[in-house]
Parts: structure tokens; C-alpha cells; sequence
């Protein structure tokens, strides 16, 4: 990274509201973590850590969600450590977007809990679920850009909408944050006038203006070709590191996967079949997370 900035500020505090946020849960459902690797050589480096070992600054306790008869999340648990960037793999329908959204609130879980910054998210009420995601970066698996204004507006639109700067200080930011993604000289362009990975970095540079430290990202790297998923991956791990973001990725791409991510969840059938450091997540004898993790044909997962 060439140029150090201070540390993204933490969430605004909570706001006093009516209802009581706990520092911490009341009960702790046996978290479903990786295994702690005490039956292997431990790396010198920090990657022998174990996520137990970590400070979380999300928390799911036994999330459940259906949709009807559709049950999609059955008993979710992870923590996900500060500062470091943790990718949510598994199959496609199986609950990852879902997840994401209980996390800024936008779903309301059917039971367990939901904690960001040790506030308890389905109880938040409107105007602290406000506050809570002008923390938050959130890239969207489309991008999510508003179709009927340019870049320039799409990515001022969060700074126009929650703050009060003039708009010589928000040409400033988003132009910051433009030449930062590589798209500096397009910003008169309007969204179908940009190519699907212009539009992702749009997205991207859209969820930095508000200088969050938390960024979700659903499948930034879908659809784009190689050498782009590279470059938006080493742009991701960077910008996460100089923001001191917490980052939570999703995406299908393994060997970007193994690029940038500190931990690694992956959602099977409802539930987090594993959770651990990406070191962790490599050594496990799963059969299902080995053969997710290198995308091997061979192993209990099948078309269906
Ligand atoms: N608001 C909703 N109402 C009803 N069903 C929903 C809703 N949102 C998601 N679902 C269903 O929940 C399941 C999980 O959806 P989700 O979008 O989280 O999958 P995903 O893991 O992100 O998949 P992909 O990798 O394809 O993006 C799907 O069957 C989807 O149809
Ligand atoms: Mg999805």
C-alpha cells in the first residue's frame, strides 16, 4: 500500500433508543467453529491463529430463516473477526446473499441472534439500523447502481443522502474514491454506458465514500474475466487494509479466494459446515469443504 490513512472512525455510537442493546448475549449457542488444529504443524505466522482467538465484530448465534417452506438459514453461527477480511463460500442458492442482509438489517431473522459492533440488530429501530449502516459498505451482487444518474451521482448519492457537506467536499471525496478504482474520466458516464466490472468498481467506490469499517461484498468478482477478479481482489485486499475495514466477501472463485482471505465460512444446507482461517479451512478433512474449497468435481456435492 503506498499511501497509509488513518483508521476508518468506528460506528457512530448507538443512539439512545427504547430498547436496552446488550454489550454481549445473554446465551452462547456452541459456536460451530473449525476445529482447533491442535493435531497439525501450526504455521509460524499469524494464519496459525484461530479464529477463536479473535476480537468479532459481527456475531451470528444460531440465525435461522425461511422463506415458507423454503428454510434457508438453520442455525448460523459465526464470528467474524475485526479487521481482517473473511469470505462466505457455498452453493449458489444457498444462503449467502441472505445472510448478508440480516447483517445490515434489511431481513429480520426467524430466531437467533444478530450482533454488529455489539448492537443487537433485529432490534434496532429505524433510525439506529440507519445509523448502523452509515457504517457499512455494502457492494451489492448486481452493483446496484441507480439506472438515471451517472457515476458521479451514484457514487455522491450516500454523502448527499447522510450528510451535509457542500459539494465542493463531496466532488472531492468522489473523485478520491473514483481515481482509487480506476475510474477516474468516467463519471459523466451513466450506468449502461459501463462495462459489468466498471459498474462493480462503481459499486465498490459508492460503498467507501461513507468511510465505513465494515464492507460487505456479494460476488464482486462474478462475471468478470481473469485478470480483472484479480485486480478487483488485490484492490479489495488493499483497500480493506488501509481503511482497517472488516470485510466479508462472498464469492465462487477459489483461487481469488486463497488470494485475500484471512477466514473462510462455508454455508451448506442452512448451517455454517465450517468456519475458520483460511490455513484451517485447507486442513480440513470435511469431505463436502474439501471438495468445495478445490472446486473438485469429485465428492458429495452434484449438480443437483
Ligand atoms: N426475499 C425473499 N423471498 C423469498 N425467497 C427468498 C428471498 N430472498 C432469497 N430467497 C431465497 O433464499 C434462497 C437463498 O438465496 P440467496 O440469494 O441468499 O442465495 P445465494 O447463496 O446468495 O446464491 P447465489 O450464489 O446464487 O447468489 C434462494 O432459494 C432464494 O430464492
Ligand atoms: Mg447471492
Amino acid at each position: 500500500m503506498s499511501r497509509s490513512a488513518p483508521p476508518a472512525p468506528p460506528l457512530p455510537p448507538a443512539m439512545p433508543g427504547p430498547v436496552a442493546v446488550p454489550t454481549q448475549p445473554a446465551s452462547r449457542p456452541q459456536l460451530q467453529m473449525a476445529p482447533r488444529a491442535t493435531h497439525i504443524d501450526r504455521r509460524p505466522d499469524s494464519q496459525s491463529e484461530s479464529t477463536w482467538d479473535k476480537d468479532a465484530v459481527i456475531e451470528l448465534l444460531d440465525v435461522h430463516k425461511a422463506f415458507g417452506a423454503l428454510r434457508v438459514l438453520d442455525g448460523v453461527t459465526c464470528r467474524i473477526p475485526r479487521g481482517e477480511i473473511t469470505v462466505l463460500m457455498g452453493p449458489s442458492g444457498t444462503g449467502k446473499s441472505v445472510l448478508l442482509r440480516h447483517i445490515v438489517g434489511l431481513l429480520p431473522p426467524d430466531a437467533g441472534d444478530i450482533f454488529v459492533d455489539q448492537r443487537d440488530v433485529p432490534k434496532l429501530n429505524e433510525r439506529d439500523l440507519l445509523a448502523l449502516r452509515r457504517g457499512i459498505g455494502m457492494l451489492f451482487q448486481d452493483g446496484a447502481l441507480f439506472s438515471s444518474m451517472n457515476l458521479f451521482d451514484n457514487v455522491a448519492f450516500p454523502l448527499r443522502q447522510h450528510t451535509s457537506k457542500g459539494e465542493g467536499e463531496v466532488r472531492e471525496i468522489v473523485m478520491e474514491h473514483l481515481v482509487e478504482v480506476g475510474l477516474a474520466g468516467a463519471e459523466k458516464r451513466m450506468p449502461n454506458e459501463l462495462s459489468g466490472g466498471m459498474r462493480k468498481r462503481a459499486g465498490f467506490a459508492r460503498a467507501l465514500v461513507m468511510e465505513p469499517s465494515i464492507l460487505l461484498f456479494d460476488e464482486p468478482d462474478s462475471g468478470l474475466d481473469p485478470v480483472r477478479t484479480t485486480l478487483l481482489c488485490d484492490l479489495i485486499r488493499e483497500i480493506s487494509k488501509k481503511y482497517n475495514a472488516t470485510s466479508i466477501v462472498v464469492s465462487h472463485d477459489v483461487g481469488a479466494v486463497r488470494r485475500f482471505a484471512d477466514n473462510i465460512g462455508i454455508l451448506y444446507k442452512g448451517k455454517m459446515r465450517q468456519f475458520g482461517t483460511q490455513h484451517e479451512v485447507e486442513l480440513s478433512q470435511d469431505e463436502f469443504v474439501h471438495q468445495f474449497f478445490n472446486a473438485s468435481s469429485e465428492g458429495p456435492l452434484g449438480m443437483d
